[in-house]
């Protein structure tokens, strides 16, 4: 069995599809025999990054501690996967310089205007209307990937297809038994 562990970080702005993929592929690689762990960006910031904001430092700081806790985790053989918007290219890029183990970079591409009219949690809304400062996409970056491994796009595939993506990726890397499902 391939025991290996990996850091799938998923990128994209707030309502792309990040924590929906994430969840959609635990019990399929959980099924494969990994063990599987999601470090997803609204829970980290209750415990891991309780008290930080959304100044660019603040986020980049929580980035590099989501990056930290995923390298560990694969580094013992689970699949890390990361699901925080990751707005910012340089921290990324030093988040994956320093992983020991592989990264494979996911960027949930979605139009604005799709994710705005989803507005899964209604923050938008509030982002225009200048309730929420700082808000990425409406007022504050998002810078998107120049060298992602897989590019999904969420507002012209369905779940299933994006995760097949996905999959296919880590199928061709070696990453999981080329005969699982
Ligand atoms: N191909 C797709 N992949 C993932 N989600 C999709 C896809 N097509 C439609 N969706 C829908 O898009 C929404 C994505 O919301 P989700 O909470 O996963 O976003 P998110 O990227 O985690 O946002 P946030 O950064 O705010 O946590 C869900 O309602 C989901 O059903
Ligand atoms: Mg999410």
């Amino acid at each position: 069995m391939n025991d290996k562990g990996f850091i799938l970080w998923f990128t994209g702005l707030s309502g792309s599809g990040k924590s929906t993929l994430a969840q959609y592929l635990t019990p399929k690689l959980i099924e494969m025999g990994k063990n599987v762990e999601v470090l997803d960006g609204d829970e980290v910031r209750e415990n891991l990054s309780k008290g930080l904001g959304f100044s660019k430092e603040d986020r980049d700081t929580n980035i590099r501690r989501i990056g930290y806790v995923a390298d560990l985790l694969a580094r013992n053989g689970v699949v890390s996967m990361t699901a925080a918007i990751s707005p910012y290219r340089e921290v990324r890029r030093e988040v994956r310089a320093a992983s020991k183990a592989a990264f494979v970079e996911v960027y949930v591409e979605c139009a604005l205007e799709i994710v705005e009219k989803r507005d899964t949690k209604g923050l938008y809304k509030k982002a225009r209307a200048g309730i929420i400062k700082n808000f990425t996409g409406i007022s504050d970056p998002y810078e998107d990937p120049e060298n992602a491994e897989i590019c999904v796009n969420t507002g012209q595939e369905s779940i299933e297809e994006s995760a097949e993506k996905v999959l296919d990726y880590l199928r061709g890397a070696g990453l999981l038994d080329a005969a699982a499902v």
